[in-house]
């Protein structure tokens, strides 16, 4: 009996942090596997792993995603973007990762890369929130360790800044 053949790998080509990539990943492996694995993007993190806490979020073309729920195939064409891809040419923090250290919304940082991708999605909209709006889009994401109340006004800091508005007082 003929044995049945089952393809196991596939190449996948896409665009990492502004870089045409590609590789041969097997075809159950998660973005978030193939991110930190054959690209050694790190700040990609393995939280649950079943799409509930945001740790392993990535930007797919403009928008945010869980990669630990997204097949490694599935980016075939996209533009993904990680924390990594946010960072000036000599390393500079861009103005959101400021935002989140001088607002101490970082503790052990496990969640912060996550944070900040959604972040990213929310300001580059170019359109202004309120406090309940931003709560509610950056809701995917959990912290055990800081109070959510510095994240949500290290986003909300940046949102006026990017749009030339000053901050309204809470
Ligand atoms: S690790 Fe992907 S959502 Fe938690
Ligand atoms: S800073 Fe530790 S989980 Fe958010």
């Amino acid at each position: 009996m003929a044995e049945k053949h089952v393809m196991q790998y596939q190449t996948v080509h896409f665009n990492l942090n502004g870089k045409d990539v590609e590789r041969t990943v097997d075809v159950r492996a998660s973005l978030t596997d193939m991110l930190r694995n054959d690209f050694r993007m790190t700040s990609v993190k393995k939280g649950c792993e079943v799409g509930e806490c945001g740790a392993c979020n990535v930007l797919i073309d403009g928008e945010a995603y869980n990669s630990c729920i997204y097949l490694a195939v599935w980016a075939e064409g996209k533009h993904i973007r990680t924390l990594e891809g946010l960072l000036g040419p000599n390393g500079e923090l861009s103005d959101i990762q400021q935002a989140f250290v001088d607002e101490a919304a970082i503790q052990c940082g496990f969640c912060t890369p996550g944070f900040i991708l959604t972040a990213v999605e929310i300001l580059e909209s170019g359109r202004e929130y309120t406090d309940d709006e931003l709560r509610k889009l950056l809701s995917g994401h959990l912290c055990r360790c800081t109070g959510y109340e510095n994240i949500l006004r290290a986003v909300k800091k940046t949102m006026y800044k990017r749009l030339g508005k000053p901050m309204p007082e809470a």
